[in-house]
């Protein structure tokens, strides 16, 4: 049998941890010829639901299932493994300013990355869903001095499929007619979901930019607010779908995307379309042999530029603020 892929998921006992576990422990994440060993890494007060969650994971006896192991310690959750799917965070709670929130996601990003720099496997990827996202991936990166800046990516695969769905629905082409998408910037409400440059039922995307006020009024802010818009309808906040974006987003990144079309992924920038250099940024992105490309080239007009612009000064603020909190 193929040598098992380590997979550490943090915050394992919450709503996204119980909806991707037992995907990525039937194969949907690394594809049927991979078994995979499960680090469930949680704080100490969650160890005991983190171990409910595994008893049901043994009940599936899951062909592809390795071993579980469950952590509440950072350096044994992450050591030896392969790929990091940095879940747990913390929420903002009542009255909590920004600088509170980045603080304390510093004490968590902070000592994760370490711990992967020290101790993970050397193909290491890593994934980060909690909010906000690329910051928090910004700082784990800068803890991690050992592992290139790109292994560290922040999830806006679930905008990416929001875009896809509207777009779907207001054209009446199935999503897997229509490619070429691209989510810009934060994974907040200032994100930019890009038409221009996407190609709908063979068609450009273009055609249905021509609606001004469908674009304007309609789909950016949909997509944009969608996380919202999930939490007044159930009451809580998006997980199965998060964690489909995070299972979507690690099986195009291990597996490759496909020829001709191209997702989106927050990575590090290198400069690329005017972002500042080391920001954690989302892109329209491809995959070959394990690693993201940025999709350069891409005219980009003003009303992209713009939003583009916004979002990027957003995550520049983000990164001042972390700065000044000596976190970065
Ligand atoms: P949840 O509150 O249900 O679960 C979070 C879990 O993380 C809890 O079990 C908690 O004990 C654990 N945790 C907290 N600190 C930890 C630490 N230091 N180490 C390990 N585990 C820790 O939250 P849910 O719904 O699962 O969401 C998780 C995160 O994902 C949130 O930050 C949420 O905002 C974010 N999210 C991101 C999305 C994206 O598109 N990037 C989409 C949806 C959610």
């Amino acid at each position: 049998m193929t040598t098992p892929v380590n997979v550490t998921v943090t915050g394992a006992a919450g709503q996204i941890g119980y909806a991707l576990l037992f995907r990525i422990a039937s194969g949907a994440m690394l594809g049927p010829d991979t078994p995979v060993r499960l680090r469930l890494l949680e704080i100490p007060q969650a160890v005991r639901a983190a171990e409910g969650t595994a008893m049901e994971l043994d009940d599936c006896a899951f062909p592809l299932l390795a071993g579980i192991d469950i952590h509440d310690e950072p350096a044994a959750g992450f050591a030896g493994t392969n790929i990091a799917l940095l879940v747990g965070a913390r929420p903002r709670g009542p009255g909590m300013e920004r600088a509170d929130l980045l603080e304390a996601n510093g004490g968590i990003f902070g000592p994760q990355g370490k711990a992967i720099n020290d101790g993970a496997a050397d193909d290491v990827r890593v994934l980060v869903v909690g909010n906000p996202a690329n910051t928090n991936a910004l700082i784990a990166a800068a803890h991690a001095p050992d592992v290139p800046a790109a292994r560290f990516t922040a999830m806006t695969r679930l905008d990416h499929n929001r875009a896809l769905s509207q777009v779907s629905a207001k054209a009446g082409v199935p999503v897997a007619d229509i490619r070429r998408l691209a989510i810009w910037g934060n994974h907040s409400a200032t994100q930019y979901p890009d038409l221009f440059h996407a190609e709908v039922g063979g068609s450009p995307g273009g055609a249905l930019t021509a609606d001004a006020g469908w674009l304007t009024e309609d789909f950016i802010p949909t997509v944009a607010k969608r996380g919202a818009a999930i939490i007044d309808a159930r009451g809580a906040s998006s997980a199965a779908s998060a964690a489909n974006a995070a299972i979507d987003h690690t099986r195009d990144w291990v597996l490759g995307t496909p020829e001709g079309d191209w997702t989106s992924a927050g990575v590090v920038s290198k400069g690329e379309y005017g972002v500042p250099e080391g920001l954690v940024c989302s892109f329209p992105v491809t995959s070959s042999g394990g690693e993201w490309q940025v999709v350069e080239g891409l005219e980009i007009d003003d009303f992209s530029r713009e939003r583009i612009d916004a979002s990027v000064a957003e995550l520049s603020a983000e990164r001042d603020a972390v700065r000044e909190l000596g976190l970065v």
